[in-house]
Order: C-alpha cells, then structure tokens, then sequence
C-alpha cells in the first residue's frame, strides 16, 4: 500500500526545504516596463508567501528584451533587472523560483502591445 502524502507536511529537495508542498505557478502579469517590475510585481508575490505558500514561481523573466513574450513581461537581462527582483524574494516566507524563457518569434516580434 501507498505511503499518504499529505499538503501540510514538510518536504525537502536537496537543500531546499519546503514548508508544505503548496507551490504557486508562474504567471505572467503583463506590468513590467521595459523588463522592470512594479509594485504590482510585490504585492503579487507577497499575497502568496504571507498566505502560506510553500514557493512561488515567478513569471517568465525573460534573458534578453527580444526573448520576451511581451513587452510587459518581466526580464533579467541587466543588473538592475536583479535589484528590483530581489524585492520580491521573501526567503525567510516562501523561496521564489525563476522561469527564465527564450520566446523567439513566439510574439514580441509579431503585434504590438495589446495590453
Ligand atoms: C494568465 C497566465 C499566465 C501564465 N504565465 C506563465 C508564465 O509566465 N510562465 C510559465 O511557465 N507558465 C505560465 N502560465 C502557465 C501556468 O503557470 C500553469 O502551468 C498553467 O496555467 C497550467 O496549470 P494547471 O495545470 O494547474 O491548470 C500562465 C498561465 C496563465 C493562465
């Protein structure tokens, strides 16, 4: 018989510990300007750790402006990208992962902002 696993329980994946397994997925917000969050970009992910999410995701943070999905995504391509990304690392609540994609012809290139 299966072992139960339970939502509330604690799990560890290699040094990460995990204080339940509750994890928030990325979701893009469409409110970066030029790569940069916004206050928006905070209060979004605070919401989650203060909620008790174990770990949130955070949206596709794009390597380069043109590997973007939209223009209102959030990117990582300068230093100053990290300063203001650091803002939404609560560690001490709910550690922030990064999905980090390259979006090629997907769609910056083919309308313009529409959001
Ligand atoms: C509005 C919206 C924005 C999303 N943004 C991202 C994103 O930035 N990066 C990503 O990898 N997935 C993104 N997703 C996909 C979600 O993280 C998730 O994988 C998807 O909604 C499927 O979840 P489900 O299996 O629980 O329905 C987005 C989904 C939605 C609905």
């Amino acid at each position: 018989m299966s072992k139960k696993i339970h939502l509330f329980s604690q799990l560890e994946l290699r040094s990460l510990h995990l204080k339940n397994r509750i994890v928030v997925s990325p979701m893009c917000q469409y409110k970066a300007v030029e790569g940069h969050i916004q206050d928006w970009h905070i209060a979004h992910h605070s919401r989650f750790a203060l909620g008790g999410m174990a770990l949130s995701f955070v949206e596709a943070t794009g390597i380069t402006p043109e590997g973007r999905i939209t223009h209102g995504c959030t990117g990582i391509w300068h230093d100053n990208h990290v300063l203001g990304l650091k803002k939404i690392e609560l560690e001490e609540l709910a550690p922030t992962f990064y999905v980090t994609p390259h979006s090629g012809q997907f769609i910056l290139g083919s309308h313009s902002r529409s959001y």
